[in-house]
């Protein structure tokens, strides 16, 4: 039941462009911090090539992109699907040359990027999205591109946001990425000390990850056989399926045809996995 409790909550909520917009319009906008997150700052200053791709994804008021600017980097994109909050950026930063603001979904974005800075946007999506996430990071970043910023590592009642711990993130983005850094962060804005994770995550160039339709799972046990199955399969190296067992994540070293995956689910007929994403 608990996995089953993300999707209650998601779908009595509907966090749509619509949902994001009235936070804006209402101006009930508690995560804003008011200026850019330290660690992120921190992390910024130690970069030397202003000339990398950044992206922000659910940039928000974007004081990061701020500062970044200010530090004279010059490929800075943002991306949120709030259309008041990206009209007032596109006022903010009117006539700086650096910056490319992006009405639309992180999920239809495309492009390539050397960095893309997470600052509450993953807590701030539905956790049934959480493989999407990553599937959509590996594929958005260049060769050794990095995702670095920061992630809840507590519990929340209700979300947005919603958090999550270490362990959870390292069974998800284990082999799509390195682990450069995934640790207890020293020095977040005072409101969420102790309860943020610094993260640096390579994209693992060496691998295809893959996002998968998934029907016909009801319960976490169910969900354990089918990922266990597709675990031993041989070339791949990490299975995660959704919270909703919607979706199923796959790492691999090489093309898994759909065939082998349809046919370690066949001694169950409510299943069905079909083409790629
Ligand atoms: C919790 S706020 C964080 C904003 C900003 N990063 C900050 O820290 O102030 C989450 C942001 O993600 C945006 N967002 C939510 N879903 C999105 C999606 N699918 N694509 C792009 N932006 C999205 C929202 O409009 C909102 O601005």
């Amino acid at each position: 039941m608990e996995d089953l409790k993300c999707c209650i909550v998601s779908c009595e909520k509907p966090l749509d462009q619509s949902y994001w917009d009235n936070q804006y319009l209402s101006n009930t906008i508690g995560w804003d911090l008011g200026e850019v997150s330290p660690p992120i700052k921190s992390y910024v200053d130690t970069l030397k090539d202003k000339t990398i791709r950044v992206l922000i994804p659910g940039c928000g008021n974007t004081y990061e992109a701020e500062y970044l600017l200010e530090k004279g980097f010059t490929n800075v994109t943002v991306i949120d699907i709030a259309p008041t909050l990206v009209e007032n950026l596109k006022i903010k930063f009117k006539d700086n040359p650096n910056i490319n603001i992006v009405l639309g979904d992180f999920f239809e974005h495309q492009g390539e990027y050397d960095l893309i800075i997470e600052q509450t946007f993953f807590c701030a999506l539905p956790p049934t999205l959480r493989q999407k996430y990553v599937w959509k990071m590996h594929q958005l970043l260049a060769k050794d591109g990095k995702i670095t910023g920061l992630l809840f590592n507590r519990t929340f009642e209700s979300g947005p946001p919603f958090g999550g711990s270490q362990e959870e993130y390292n069974l998800l983005f284990q082999k799509a990425f390195n682990f450069q850094k995934m640790e207890v962060c020293q020095n977040s804005a005072t409101p969420r000390a102790e309860s943020e994770l610094f993260i640096e995550l390579q994209k693992n160039n060496e691998v295809l990850v893959s996002l998968y339709p998934f029907e016909g799972i009801t319960c976490s046990g169910c969900k354990n056989t089918v990922s266990e199955k597709y675990a031993a399969i041989e070339g791949v190296l990490n299975v995660s399926m959704s919270s909703n067992f919607a979706e199923v994540l796959i790492v691999s070293q090489n093309e898994i045809d759909l065939e082998i995956l349809q046919k370690e689910i066949a001694y169950d007929d409510k299943y069905k996995i079909t083409q790629k994403i």
